[in-house]
């Protein structure tokens, strides 16, 4: 059945028809359109403009209509253009002249805006859970590791001692700072487009509180112009989106440069890697690989919308349509990322041993040799050329500066007395950077401490 057939003289062409429709990717809204339908026919009774037995048969047939969807005995066909006339024309089929008038003071462009801001609010949701469940992974690593020492590296040079704890709660901030932004686009889109009609409101006395506070929204859309044709909170939440996987796809990196033969600093569990066909030493880390190669079509997802509406003139305009597809897989993308790297990263080995005799023979206590000196009246400048003397003498001899004799360092600089082994061992270099946000053991577990406040809120 067609929504709008009177006002022609001729059947669509079938192509037309086809590339207009929308029904084989929005049936995805099934469920929101219900809800919308719902609450929108509760609101038209209790304004007198159905009846109450209106009302609930329309009720009961849309209920019905779910049911069927649901347990598989009423199936989305061709001939409908999209989920809202799919609903409308089954609804009629099933009660008949009463589901005519569900569609008062009501158009299209309203309830595809409603459906489509229902579907993202659960998903803004649900994508913040599952950044929690990553969050909590990461304390747990955090809180066994403040002591497990690794370099901390700069243009992937090794840099400064830092430990486990520290470099995984740099991720912790990223991925806070991603559910703020959920958070902070919920509180923005949670208002109702329901009731804004096509572009313009309607004539009816149609209670837009009512059906707000029927699903949830903090109220009405303010103006409906706006209300039928603003998609920036899918803009807000792709942008969001991108940045979770920019987020994910950046630690993928280190977990794949971690886990080759040269770093070992990392072991993928066997059940979260794959093998060669051909080369039967290997062990990839296709699912850290995967997970970076999906950042690209979620930014697609964003570039997408961003110019699907750049040029469109007020109010909706058929482009809108193009919000959809993309949206839902970029959604589906970023859960099925967020869920396997968390479960990927519970399950990985951390080679603490490995990580520390790297830290060891990189110089990464290199500063602290020369802030020695400093601390024995060295000027900072000599201080520096001294200890580039020493890394180039421990180059020479394939060997880390702890490794040097006190007569070696003295011949060096006789500024250098037996205390100097203590004051570059890994855990003094560590121990301390003592400042909020540093490594050193005593600031992270503060850190730890205000992150274990901040999982339970
Ligand atoms: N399938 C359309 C969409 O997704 C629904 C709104 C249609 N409105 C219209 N005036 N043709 O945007």
């Amino acid at each position: 059945m067609k929504l709008w057939g009177g006002r022609f003289t001729k059947e669509t062409n079938e192509l037309v028809h086809n590339f207009n429709a929308s029904l084989s990717f929005d049936q995805k809204l099934y469920k929101q359109d219900i809800e919308g339908s719902i609450a929108h026919v509760t609101m038209l009774a209790a304004v007198h403009i159905l009846t109450e037995e209106e009302r609930d048969k329309i009720v009961e047939g849309l209920k019905g209509i779910q049911t069927d969807i649901e347990n598989g005995t009423l199936k989305f066909t061709e001939e409908h253009e999209d989920i809202h006339s799919f609903v409308e024309a089954h609804l009629i089929e099933r009660i008949g002249d009463t589901g005519k008038k569900l569609h008062t003071g009501r158009s299209r462009n309203d309830q595809v805006a409603l459906d489509m801001k229902l579907y993202t609010r659960d998903e803004v949701i649900s994508v913040n859970e599952l950044l929690k469940e990553l969050l909590n992974e990461l304390h747990t690593i955090m809180k066994q590791n403040t002591e497990t020492y690794m370099p901390g590296f700069t243009h992937l040079q090794k840099a400064q001692p830092v430990t486990l704890a520290h470099h995984i709660g740099a991720y912790f901030e990223m991925f806070k700072r991603d559910r703020g932004r959920l958070h902070d686009i919920y509180e923005r889109m949670n208002y109702s487009p329901l009731g804004a009609g096509a572009l313009a409101g309607t004539t009816y006395p149609l209670d837009r509180e009512q059906t707000a506070s029927l699903m949830g929204f903090y109220g009405p859309s303010l103006n409906s112009m706006d209300s039928v044709s603003d998609r920036d909170y899918l803009i807000e939440f792709l942008s969001a989106l991108s940045t979770i996987m920019m987020h994910l796809s950046r630690f993928c990196e280190e977990i794949i440069v971690w886990n080759t033969n040269e770093y070992r600093f990392v072991e993928i569990d066997d059940s979260y890697s794959t093998g060669s066909s051909i080369m039967p030493q290997k062990k990839n880390p296709d699912i850290a690989e995967l997970i970076r190669g999906k950042t690209g079509r979620v930014y697609g997802a964003l570039i997408s919308i961003l110019t699907t509406m750049k040029g469109l003139p007020l109010a909706y305009n058929k482009d809108i349509q193009e919000d959809k597809e993309f949206t839902f897989d970029a959604i589906d993308t970023v859960k099925g990322c967020i869920s396997l790297f968390t479960s990927m990263i519970k399950t990985m080995k951390f080679r603490k041993n490995v990580m520390e005799a790297s830290a060891k023979n990189g110089f990464t206590n290199a500063t602290d040799a020369a802030d020695y000196l400093v601390n024995h009246g060295v000027p900072f400048r000599d201080a520096h050329g001294i200890v580039g003397q020493l890394v180039l003498f421990c180059i020479d001899k394939n060997i880390a500066l702890d490794d040097m004799s006190l007569e070696e360092f003295q011949a060096i600089s006789p500024v250098f007395q037996k205390d100097i082994y203590e004051a570059i061992s890994m855990k003094t270099c560590v121990d301390k950077r003592m400042t909020i946000g540093a490594p050193g053991p005593e600031a992270m577990r503060k850190v730890i401490e205000l992150n274990e406040k901040y999982l339970k809120e």
